[in-house]
């Protein structure tokens, strides 16, 4: 298992529409501290939330601003990440900006390359909307959760990416589907699921992770955006933004609700069982099923080679 999570790669910080205008929000990105801010004219801009100066979070609380003054000293930045003022320094502290991130906002959720180089949107976009993936512009923000977890983040993944267990740890979800009918695709940096829906279950959903730790949970009208934030070996916290069309009954929303909290317990609950008989160091590696268990084995490759 993977305790690490690769930074050069692409992830969900936040859905569009939790970021208005003149707002900068400070948030966990792959296992880094980003901030996110959003101008008078609405792009998104991005940058490591650490101080030039003495490394403090720059942004500690989500707030309206047309600066960023960092708490520990005074430093404050502009909106365009240069540093401004030096308040008391007490000489010329020369020119220092905030490190930049790669930051791109396409169908209601803003994207963010914690680390590293290469092309400023994430190449599978247009893949992932070929595959399925509605847009989740104009839906609102209903809630969020958050889970903690006492497994690492690669287990939880290595969970999201097969059905196999689906008969066994989800008995309510298993008399939704047809779990003949389930497959599970690999693409070029993202896995989907398909399945039909059985008679009378709500309308068919849509299922995709994004390498290495975004899953989009769709619904009828709504979606679950889920993000797994690592911790350290043996612990991470998923995190849940629930995202509505603001036409979608109350009534259908309470069920996608709910629905999703069983689900989560029941994998939460075998996660962390897994997780305590890896820590024995007793645990064998076992075949991977070819039928259903294709998707982690892409995961273990891309975990090798860095996707
Ligand atoms: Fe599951």
């Amino acid at each position: 298992m993977s305790t690490t999570v690769p930074r050069e790669a692409w992830a969900v910080a936040v859905a569009s529409a939790r970021l208005q205008p003149h707002v900068a929000l400070p948030v966990e990105v792959l296992g880094l501290p980003i901030l996110l801010y959003r101008d008078a004219h609405g792009a998104v801009r991005g940058w490591l939330n650490i101080c030039a100066h003495r490394s403090a979070p720059v942004v500690l609380h989500e707030q309206r601003c047309d600066r960023f003054r960092c708490p520990y000293h005074g430093w404050t930045y502009g909106t365009d990440g240069r540093l401004q003022r030096t308040p008391g320094f007490g000489g010329d502290a020369g020119e220092h900006a905030l490190t930049a991130v790669a930051v791109h906002e396409a169908d209601g959720l803003v994207w963010v390359r914690p680390a590293g180089t290469g092309p400023g949107a994430p190449p599978f976009l247009h893949a992932l909307r070929a595959a399925g993936a509605p847009s989740a512009a104009g839906w609102q923000v209903h809630s969020t959760s958050r889970h903690p977890l006492a497994a690492d983040w690669s287990v939880y993944v290595e969970n999201y990416l097969e059905a196999y267990h689906i008969p066994f740890v989800h008995p309510s979800l298993s008399r939704d589907v047809v779990l003949d009918t389930y497959r599970v695709h690999v693409h070029e940096g993202f896995v989907t699921h398909e399945v039909e829906r059985a008679p009378n279950a709500p309308a068919a959903g849509f299922w995709a992770w994004i390498w290495p730790a975004t899953m989009l949970n769709v619904y009828e009208g709504g979606m679950n955006l889920e993000r797994v934030l690592p911790e350290g070996p043996g612990r991470c916290t998923i995190e849940y933004t629930y995202l509505f069309d603001p036409a979608v009954k109350p009534d259908q929303r309470e069920r996608a609700l709910a629905q999703s909290e069983i689900v989560t317990a029941e994998d939460v609950a075998i996660c962390e069982a897994v997780q305590r008989n890896l820590d024995t160091g007793l645990a064998v590696q076992g075949p991977l099923s070819p039928r259903h268990e294709g998707a982690i084995t892409a995961f273990r490759e891309w975990l090798q080679t860095g996707a």
